[in-house]
């Protein structure tokens, strides 16, 4: 049996491009004791794959030259060697870019196909649903009458904690890229306002859509963005740092906040975030959000584009804003 996989070739310098890529064909390895194979079904696209690929210093190594382009995804089991596992268990891990996995069982965790579609693990019930709802309710720590900011909007991240920060009884405005990503989160999410950071004065808008001040903003973007709402932050304000993916390709150093005083005058609090942090936590998360699902308080939206050989090109939906919702691809196209 044939794996076609992609490989780390070369470090990207600013935006990743087809050289940083091999797209290869090797053979499937047999499983050893204590080790399943893995067919996958859906790739999870990440913002942090980009930091990834940076031979630099961060919460986690960076993936090697020659290697599996490291990715999370979900997939069944085709051959099983470790206890606990079988043949067609739906399962969620670390497994790459690729279309088989043969890897030691430890750290693969089950999932339920029938409770929700497998692509979902990848979204609201996976990895950036964790981060939203940690993020906002441990860091941002919303109270009811509050109003919260979140940047990215209508993506993975950020479109779930506008819901959460909604759902705690607060006003929610986000930022986004675009009329329609501003409508969906207005319209189909429920949010109060939106602000189109690609064509309104964003500090303008900010004054107007939240005349009360802003006293959680969550960063899913960092730059301009960022100094633009600390302007407008209140007395103990709390800024939760989850992203800059406005920064994630520069060429240039990282532009930090210039107007990071506002936090002195305001008492105010910037925490980062890693989501791995809770990863005891999880299913608590996810049996909240879940029902959240069922109650139709909580909207999961994926973006589900198809083939791995796209891969590259797919990845970079990401930087140009062309995802709604959490991005990611499905292997094969039947
Ligand atoms: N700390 C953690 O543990 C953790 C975990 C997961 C994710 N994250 C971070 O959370 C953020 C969101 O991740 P996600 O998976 O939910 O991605 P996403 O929001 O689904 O997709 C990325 C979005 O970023 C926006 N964007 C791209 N370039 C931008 C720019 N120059 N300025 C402003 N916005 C820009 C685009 O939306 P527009 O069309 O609106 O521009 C794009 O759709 C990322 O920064 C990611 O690194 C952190």
């Amino acid at each position: 049996m044939k794996n076609k996989q992609y490989l780390l070739a070369k470090r990207p310098i600013g935006t990743p491009t087809a050289d940083n890529w091999d797209f290869v064909e090797t053979d499937v390895k047999e499983p050893q004791d204590g080790e399943i194979l893995v067919k996958i079904e859906y790739i999870s696209l990440d913002p942090a794959m980009r930091g990834w690929m940076n031979d630099a210093k961060s919460y986690i190594e960076p993936v090697q030259i020659g290697e599996v382009m490291r990715a999370g995804t979900v997939g069944y089991v085709v051959k099983s060697k470790a206890e606990g596992f079988a043949e067609g268990d739906a399962v969620y891990g670390h497994f790459g870019v690729q279309q088989y996995a043969t890897v030691s069982a430890k750290g693969v965790h089950k999932v339920d196909p029938s409770l929700a579609p497998l692509e979902r693990y990848l979204g609201v019930l996976g990895m950036p649903g964790m981060t939203a709802y940690f993020g906002i309710l441990d860091t941002g720590q919303p109270k009811e009458g509050e109003t919260v900011v979140v940047s990215g909007a209508a993506g993975a991240v950020g479109s779930v904690v506008g819901q959460i920060a909604k759902i705690k009884g607060c006003r929610v405005v986000g930022i986004a890229g675009g009329k329609d990503k501003c409508d969906f989160v207005v319209n189909e999410l429920g949010f109060d306002a939106a602000i189109d950071y690609k064509s309104q004065n964003v500090k303008k808008a900010l004054r107007e859509t939240c005349p009360n001040g802003v006293d959680v903003y969550f960063d899913n973007v960092g730059g301009d963005i960022l100094d633009d709402v600390l302007t407008q932050i209140n007395f103990k304000a709390r800024i939760v740092i989850c992203g800059a993916i406005s920064q994630y390709n520069n060429t240039t150093p990282v532009k930090g906040p210039s107007n990071y005083l506002s936090l002195l005058v305001n008492r105010a609090r910037m925490e980062g975030i890693v989501v791995f942090d809770n990863a005891k936590n999880y299913g608590i998360a996810a049996k909240e959000m879940a029902g959240w699902i069922a109650q139709g308080k909580l909207q999961a939206k994926e973006h589900v584009e198809v083939g791995i050989e796209r891969f590259p090109e797919v990845l970079l939906m990401l930087f140009n804003g062309e995802n709604f919702g959490k991005l990611v691809l499905k292997v094969d196209g039947e």
